[in-house]
């Protein structure tokens, strides 16, 4: 992403800010203005308000694009405040006077108190928070700092003050914001979708979900094209959320870009948002109206623990082991599977031109590694841009192994497994056709915007039972080469 021009404030008046120095000191705290579009947009989330004050936070503010966009709603008589007070939190030093000469001009044209708060705001808000409950909030508008928190950090540990366990700023800035909102107090954020799955991001979710209701939600149909002027690798994601609010249908919305001049708007049961028994609440982002496959097809209803599966990530982290690794077989070693070793779902080992070791000696140093040998079915843990499905998943046949009585599994793999040993063949290989297919990957793209594919993320999926994949399974073996089409088609009829 690239730092945008001081063009972006919505305020007519605005005085040119001066940007920070370099992209490392931008990039170290997290600099990336919003576009007056975007800004415009999230303005716009707010609800009509049933008080006449409004107390509105704006952490990590910037050059004061969110804040700006707000009083510029305000000022156009929306939202119906008779008193408005903003505090804008922001840690760069740089910024500050351009940020207060921008809320100064909306004091001319509204009944505004504007406080510019220099420093750091999760030092502030924890320090506040502890000592009196800290400020209490009616709105906030945030487009956060993105960056990780090191887990021994100053920042992980005030924190850990707060009752708030996250290891990314934007999540820490989210998670502070909620806690200084008053009851029914309204909060819009900017942030990357990561936060929607991952076992990293499970406490965050937790503490979101349990002191506010989502009310609405919007997804960038184009992740290249979310931010025109930006190269943003992450995919973002708009929410509003109610504190203390109950939670009822969430409005979701999708746009290509940033001009919103495509957007659809749909409202979806909470169910379908984040589905009722799972354990890790996942947030699901259905773009489009219909019903989910796992709604639609009743047969999609299967937790992998109802399965009797359990999905691991491959154990061999090769630079840990490298004095066991072997580029070729020999009489004291056993597989050593890489996702290159598997072409269009099937086993292709050992490699003659092995840019990556074939082998692990066995070993009682190697044994807590391995598999004992069987029939496994695996999937890439990371898959390319240019592939139609997010999972790729491809079957180790024990038959193409003779004489194998142990199998390695490298890192980027995630495996099947059925208390750690092999699956049935036919299971094993229904299993792949499923998360090879359409359904299984519309699923997927619903609570994962990345290209990553953790075991938490398929444990998180909803499958057909044991007796589908092995017919599945069955069906897929008669037919050779699939033709996903096929596989979808076949699921369909399956689990109708
Ligand atoms: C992603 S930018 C967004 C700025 C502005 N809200 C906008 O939407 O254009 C995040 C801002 O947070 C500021 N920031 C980073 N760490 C901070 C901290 N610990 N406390 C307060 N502000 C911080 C950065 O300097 C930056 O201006």
């Amino acid at each position: 992403m690239t730092f945008l021009p001081p063009t972006l404030s919505t305020h007519p008046s605005a005085p040119p800010c001066r940007a920070t120095p370099t992209p490392a000191h931008r990039s170290a705290l997290g600099q990336f203005m919003t576009p007056p579009g975007v800004a415009r947009f999230l303005a716009s989330l707010f609800p009509q308000a049933n008080t006449p004050t409004c107390r509105l936070l704006d952490a990590g503010a910037g050059m004061g694009a969110l804040s700006a966009a707000f009083l510029e709603r305000c000022a156009a008589g929306a939202l119906g405040f008779t008193s408005l007070a903003v505090d804008a939190y922001e840690f760069d030093e740089v910024l500050l006077d351009g940020l207060r000469q921008i809320l100064a001009g909306y004091a001319d044209r509204l009944p505004l108190v504007a406080r510019v708060l220099p420093g750091d705001f999760v030092e502030q808000a924890v320090s506040s928070l502890g000592l009196w409950g800290g400020p209490r909030y009616s709105h906030a508008i945030l487009n956060p700092p993105y960056k990780k928190i090191q887990s021994h950090s100053r920042h992980r540990l005030l924190l850990r003050q707060a009752g708030i366990e996250t290891s990314n700023l934007y999540s820490a800035f989210v998670a502070l914001a909620l806690a200084l909102l008053e009851e029914g107090g309204q909060l819009v954020a900017i942030i990357p979708r990561s936060f929607c799955n991952g076992p990293y991001f499970r406490p965050f979710r937790d503490f979101l979900l349990e002191r506010a209701a989502i009310r609405h939600l919007h997804l960038f149909a184009s992740r290249d094209k979310a931010f025109r002027e930006d190269g943003v690798l992450q995919e973002n994601l708009i929410l509003r959320l109610e504190r203390g609010g109950v939670q009822g249908p969430v409005t979701v919305s999708t746009s290509t870009d940033d001009s919103f001049a495509d957007t659809l708007e749909h409202l979806h049961p909470f169910e379908r948002i984040v589905l009722p028994g799972d354990p890790e609440r996942f947030i699901h982002i259905p773009t489009s109206p219909e019903a989910p496959a796992h709604e639609a097809l009743p047969g999609l209803d299967h937790t992998l623990a109802a399965l009797r599966l359990e999905v691991s990530t491959g154990p061999v982290v090769d630079f840990r082991l490298r004095d066991w690794l072997r580029d070729q077989p020999g009489p004291d070693t056993v597989p050593l599977l890489y996702p290159v070793h598997f072409r269009a779902g099937r086993l292709v080992w050992p490699l003659a031109d092995a840019r990556k070791p074939n082998a692990i000696v066995q070993h009682a140093e190697t044994a807590k590694w391995l598999y004992p040998a069987g029939c496994y079915c695996v999937t890439r843990r990371l898959s390319s841009k240019e592939e139609k499905h997010r999972i790729v998943a491809g079957v180790v046949d024990p038959a193409l192994l003779p004489g194998v009585s142990a199998l390695g599994f490298e890192n980027h793999l995630n495996v099947f497994h059925q208390d750690r040993h092999g699956l049935p063949a036919l299971l094993a290989l229904g299993l792949a056709a499923f998360l090879n297919s359409g359904i299984a990957d519309a699923q997927f793209r619903r609570f994962n915007g990345h290209t990553q594919v953790n075991a938490t993320d398929l444990r998180g999926m909803r499958y057909p039972s044991r007796d589908l994949l092995t017919t599945l399974g069955a069906w897929a073996k008669t037919r050779g080469d699939l033709v996903l089409a096929e596989v979808d088609e076949k699921l369909e009829t399956l689990l109708a």
